[in-house]
């Protein structure tokens, strides 16, 4: 039987080979072009700005309020709320060093900064992507019911549409 929580799994796994490009773009710097460099990091950058930041508010405004309340204790979600927050920080710091990819070349100060942003940010939202659907999906598949769990997916989606929206 399909888990109630499918359209979410599969919404990270869509998203899931997106992350991984972040690593990719990491393992250019020093070793291709900055051209290739500049728009591995646009591409990087477009997603997590466009798509991944308006994921993580769909997800606090319908997702974990259903999580905590069955959890029953609204500090349930704290952690993972508090990881967004971080990921919403260096989304904003590789905004930042994507300015700075002008030239030809890269200083070495930009160069380091710009990969612990990458391979920082790499490993934090696969390890949230790991937490949620190991730990909050697996609760909500044993407690959801059908009806809550089609109102849960359709605000999630109607907040999502409204943060992509106004990433633009
Ligand atoms: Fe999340
Ligand atoms: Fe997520």
């Amino acid at each position: 039987m399909p888990r109630i929580t499918q359209p979410l799994r599969d919404e990270h796994k869509e998203l899931l080979p997106r992350v991984e490009t972040l690593r990719a773009a990491a393992d250019c710097i020093g070793a291709a072009p900055v051209t290739e460099l500049r728009d591995a990091v646009d591409a990087a950058y477009t997603f997590l700005d466009g798509h991944l930041i308006p994921h993580a508010k769909a997800e606090e405004a319908a997702l974990y309020p259903m999580v905590a309340r069955m959890m029953g204790a609204r500090e349930a979600t704290a952690t993972m709320i508090r990881e967004h927050v971080e990921i919403g920080r260096m989304v904003t710091e590789l905004g930042v060093l994507r300015g700075r990819l002008g030239g030809e070349t890269l200083t070495p100060v930009t160069a380091n900064y710009l990969r612990y942003v990458l391979y920082g940010l790499h490993a934090l939202v696969k390890m949230h992507f790991f937490n949620e659907e190991e730990v909050f999906l697996p609760l909500l598949d044993a407690r959801l019911g059908e009806a809550e769990a089609r109102e849960l997916f359709a605000r999630m989606e109607r907040v999502a549409h409204e943060a992509m929206a106004g990433a633009r």
